[in-house]
């Protein structure tokens, strides 16, 4: 059975990423590494290590995204956990016979990752991301 490795990112949308990376990283200290567009999912995200882990300042770049509508109806926040496992198609395959809603049924693939997310309801609240690192 697949198996949940550690916490990836916790990602926090911001509605400016040039603000967000005012006290994350000038404030708080945390090494900024780059910023990505990724227009699968409409946003643009600003990547931060602390430690093994990441922080990730997430900006909607489209008025019609999940992410958008979450910042329109809660403003800025925590949005998403992010864990990574080292099976994801597996890991999916086993929580949809478990009945767990899910979002993606099938993971998608980024420069590097494979990823899908959980759905809130099935998690107590939160969007769970999960990932598993391709090195591709
Ligand atoms: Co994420």
């Amino acid at each position: 059975m697949a198996k949940a490795t550690k916490v990836n990112h916790v990602a926090i949308v911001v509605s400016d990423i040039e603000q967000g990376l005012n006290f994350w990283r000038d404030q708080l200290g945390l090494h900024f590494d780059h910023v990505e567009d990724v227009p699968s999912q409409k946003v643009e995200v600003a990547f931060l290590h602390v430690g093994e882990s990441h922080v990730e300042l997430v900006k909607p770049t489209t008025d019609d995204s999940g992410t958008a509508k979450f910042l329109a109806e809660k403003g800025p926040g925590i949005h998403h956990l992010c864990i990574e496992v080292d099976d994801i198609d597996s890991m999916l395959a086993d929580l949809k016979q478990k009945g767990v809603r899910l979002i993606d049924e099938t993971a998608r693939e980024l420069p590097g990752r494979k990823m899908a997310f959980i759905h809130p309801k099935a998690t107590g609240g939160v969007l769970l991301e999960l990932y598993q690192l391709t090195g591709k």
